[in-house]
């Protein structure tokens, strides 16, 4: 859940096209959301696009955050002692400012410090270079005694080596010669405080353990986490480039965890001064370190410049780039589209990098861009994977890994609930516990809200999901014998305990659970109980152990196979339980519509008009609603797509197969009338549900499916949900809109080892090509309305078989397949 109010556009956005978002001047408004926007990440670690000379003071906020590394504090609230784990904010590595000396012999005192808010901003100019994966900053500030300096500004953090992060920045004063100070800081004076509910809870995590500085041009500062005593340090070196002779200067806090240099020069009016700071970061939870703090000064000692580690950096981008872009041609504003979409890839390779895989993490709802929802783990990786498994299936499986780890504590919680097999925890961090926060802060109201998402079991089913669909893209067969197939038979078992038999209509029932749609965690007359047969959950429960009985079937009888299920230990008796769950599980309807649960059409109409009227954007309903003493359980309306995720997930003829396979009927009309219904009662509380919706109507209504596409763009761009962006981009929602363009309007769709298409491009887009990698061979695709294009790469890779629209053929490495799409297939 989390908080809401009115987007605001960016006044200072003044350009979005090709590679580049370039913003200018100074708004506070919408410092928090430029700052998300710009982070700079590496998969390992994400650096939020906050200026070098600022601290958290309420517009700014910097904050640094390594993937996987978490804490955990305890705070009284309520009269009620809660435990609640973040991802932390680790020392602050950017400081860095400048002044000029005294500004004549009879006075003794240096300017002010740029940053201190004394010195008046002329121009400043800052551009995110997606190409490049880069921050550039072009600024121009004036002091007291009127010394203008112009700092030209240059950021990365390393996508070649995922430790090293490096800024430049290039002083020159304008009308002013003389004493020229430059200040280098690692601050660990830092705690998390980025989102402003969580500032009611206890938010310092790190403990100083070390600082030090050496003769030789590295300062470093070590600090521990308090409950998960993760050591991180991070050493920097930072060196001025000057005309005359640098002196240095070193500074420390009374505790140890600031460590300044200060470096001075003589400059001239007019000459250019570089100054450039590289750093390296190295935790315990790292590969190969023995103390992180040898690791971080060793990274150090011969390390390029900023110049030859950008060089490697941008390398790595290009290489990123050259599997990873869409290319979209629109009428009317492509540009835009161009860049949002570059965006959206930008900050998911950013977050996903290869580099991830080398971690114990998986992939945060909020990116390394932010404190928005504690840096917790939910489903959201079903709508990040896919984009992953055609590019990079080894990232896919690596984060996959962070849920095979957490089985036993996934088991411990099924355990807890009385059931056999394994939980997932609807919101993960460090250990796999549950770390869903149990109260929900309404700003509205000024009341803590029970928080009951934790009944959201169905994260477990993405979680299967997410393995299945990876094995069809990857074809890794031993993925599933190591970690695959324990995860489907162990989520077979908890969902099949947790379905009853109900001797009154013979069929299986799952009760006391959410739905996606946190809107409802129980009835109006039993809030925080959850509520029976949610439609989603029960159709993915029987295709997960469809698939799972599908798995033991094609059991083959390798050595291998035959130790994974003895050691699994699943009989004939427990299997066969399962196909007659699979088979007789209920699916509520209602007037020829698939209802969202049991007894949804009891609950009454909102007024959806009066809602909007008096309060214009209207996604929180649920907080608007509690303000007004009212609850959204009484109320058909969804927070987000809930039924249509099954729409989401499924093709038609897949859904109703699935669903005939359970008793009941499906055709398209009814598809569509199921779309339809809940499109007029879903509230797009969370940035998911329009991609969702985008998806389910590509075909139904191209046009409204495009709209709903372009409004996922622009979800953090300009912060549609009104004050979320601050806290970190939407990861899921992100890369959902790239799946779109991906999966949706080609209709990409694997089955076995088949790649099937099935093109419907919105009428406003007239060309869509991409790369994609399937079984390790990689298929260039082109679609306009007339034509599709797929090259299979010239190599060794076998040949590939291919569909379209009921035509299957094979193809060698090398060939070219051209289908018009206007009719005839014709062969290349
Ligand atoms: C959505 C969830 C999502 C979470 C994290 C919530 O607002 O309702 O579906 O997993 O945000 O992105």
């Amino acid at each position: 859940m989390g908080g809401g109010g009115q987007s605001v556009n960016d006044p200072g956005l003044i350009s979005r096209t090709g590679w580049e978002f370039t913003y200018d001047g100074v708004h506070p408004d919408v410092e928090g959301r430029r700052e998300a926007l710009c982070t700079l990440g590496n998969g390992y670690m994400g650096t939020r696009g906050a200026a070098p000379e600022s601290v958290a003071d309420g517009v700014h906020y910097p904050g640094t955050y390594v993937a996987g590394a978490y804490n955990r504090l305890t705070t009284e609230l309520a009269g009620n002692r809660i435990d609640h784990e973040s991802l932390v904010n680790l020392p602050n590595w950017l400081p860095l400012s400048f002044r000029a000396g005294p500004a004549n012999v009879s006075d003794a005192r240096p300017a002010p410090w740029f940053g201190s808010g004394q010195n008046e901003i002329l121009e400043l100019r800052q551009t995110l270079d997606m190409h490049r994966g880069t921050l550039r900053r072009r600024l121009r500030v004036r002091d007291d005694d009127g010394r203008i300096t112009a700092i030209d500004e240059r950021r990365i953090v390393s996508m070649d080596d995922p430790h090293i992060a490096a800024i430049e920045q290039v002083l020159t004063p304008e009308n002013w010669s003389g004493r020229l100070d430059v200040r280098s800081e690692l601050d660990g004076r830092v705690s998390n405080t980025n989102v402003v509910e969580d500032r009611l809870l206890a938010h310092d995590h790190l403990k100083p353990v070390d600082i030090g500085w050496s003769e030789g041009g590295v300062d470093w500062l070590e600090v521990d986490t308090s409950w998960s005593h993760i050591r991180t340090a991070m050493a920097a070196r930072t060196h001025m480039e000057a005309d005359g002779p640098v002196r240095v200067r070193f500074h420390s806090s009374d505790r140890p965890e600031l460590v300044s240099r200060i470096l001075s020069c003589e400059a001239t009016e007019g000459r250019p001064v570089t100054v450039e700071k590289v750093v390296a970061v190295y935790t315990s939870r790292d590969a190969a370190v023995g103390r992180p703090l040898e690791s971080a000064r060793e990274a150090l000692v011969g390390v390029g410049t900023f110049d030859t580690l950008l060089f490697m950096h941008e390398l790595a981008w290009k290489h990123l780039w050259e599997r990873c872009e869409i290319d979209v041609v629109t009428d009317g504003v492509d540009e835009e589209v161009i860049a949002a979409v570059r965006l959206h890839a930008f900050h998911v390779l950013q977050t996903a990098a290869p580099h991830v895989k080398d971690i114990d993490a998986s992939l945060t709802a909020r990116g390394l861009h932010g404190e928005g929802y504690r840096g917790h783990i939910f489903w959201d990786e079903l709508f990040v994977f896919p984009f992953l498994n055609f590019r990079f299936p080894d990232i896919t499986r690596a984060l996959l890994r962070y849920r095979a780890r957490r089985l036993p504590a996934a088991r411990r919680q099924a355990r807890e609930l009385g059931q056999l097999g394994a939980r997932f925890p609807w919101q993960s961090g460090s250990d796999g516990s549950e770390q869903t926060p149990t109260q929900l802060w309404n700003p509205r109201s000024g009341r803590w809200m029970p928080d009951n998402s934790r009944r959201q079991h169905h994260v477990g089913l993405a979680v299967v999901w997410n393995v299945w669909q990876y094995q069809q893209a990857s074809g890794d067969y031993r993925f599933m014998l190591e970690y695959g197939t324990e995860l489907l038979v162990e989520q077979a078992r908890f969902w099949t305990g947790l379905a009853t038999r109900d001797d009154g209509d013979g069929r299986y029932h799952i009760r006391g659970v959410m739905g996606p749609d946190e809107y409802h965690d129980g009835y109006p007359d039993a809030t925080g109980e959850g509520v029976d047969d949610n439609a989603y959950t029960n159709v993915l429960v029987s295709w997960l152990l469809h698939r799972v009985l599908e798995t033991r079937r094609g059991f083959k009888g390798h050595q291998s196979e035959v130790q994974l299920w003895e050691r699994l230990g699943v009989t004939d008796t427990e299997a066969s339980h399962w196909e007659e769950v699979a088979r007789l599980l209920a699916v509520p309807f209602h007037d020829g519509i698939v209802s969202q649960f049991a007894g949804w059409d009891d609950l009454d109409e909102i007024d959806w008009e009066d809602y909007r009227a008096r309060y214009g954007n209207i996604g929180r309903l649920d907080l608007i609603l509690e303000a007004e003493g009212d609850s959204t359980n009484r109320y058909k309306l969804a927070k987000q797509a809930d039924v249509l995720m099954l729409f989401y997930l499924m093709t038609p003829d897949v859904l109703c197969e699935q669903l005939e396979a359970m008793g009941y009927e499906c055709d398209e009309e009814m598809i569509r009338r199921t779309v339809e219904y809940y499109m007029e009662r879903t509230a797009h509380g969370s940035t998911l549900s329009r991609i969702v919706y985008a998806w389910v109507t590509a075909r139904i209504d191209p046009t409204r499916s495009w709209d709903l596409f372009r409004e996922a763009l622009a979800a953090d761009i300009d912060d549609t949900q009104g004050g979320t962006t601050p806290e970190g981009i939407h990861l899921g929602a992100m890369a959902g809109s790239l799946d779109i363009l991906q999966r949706c309007y080609s209709g990409l769709e694997l089955r076995g080892d088949e790649v099937w298409f099935d093109p419907h491009l919105p009428p406003a887009v007239q060309h869509l090509a991409f790369d994609l990698v399937h079984r390790d061979r990689t298929l260039s695709v082109e679609l306009s309305h007339d034509l599709l294009r797929v090259e299979v790469e010239p190599g060794a890779a076998e040949p590939v078989p291919i569909g379209i629209r009921g035509h299957l053929s094979t193809h060698c490495p090398g060939e070219v397949l051209e289908v018009d799409l206007r009719g005839a297939v014709a062969p290349g």
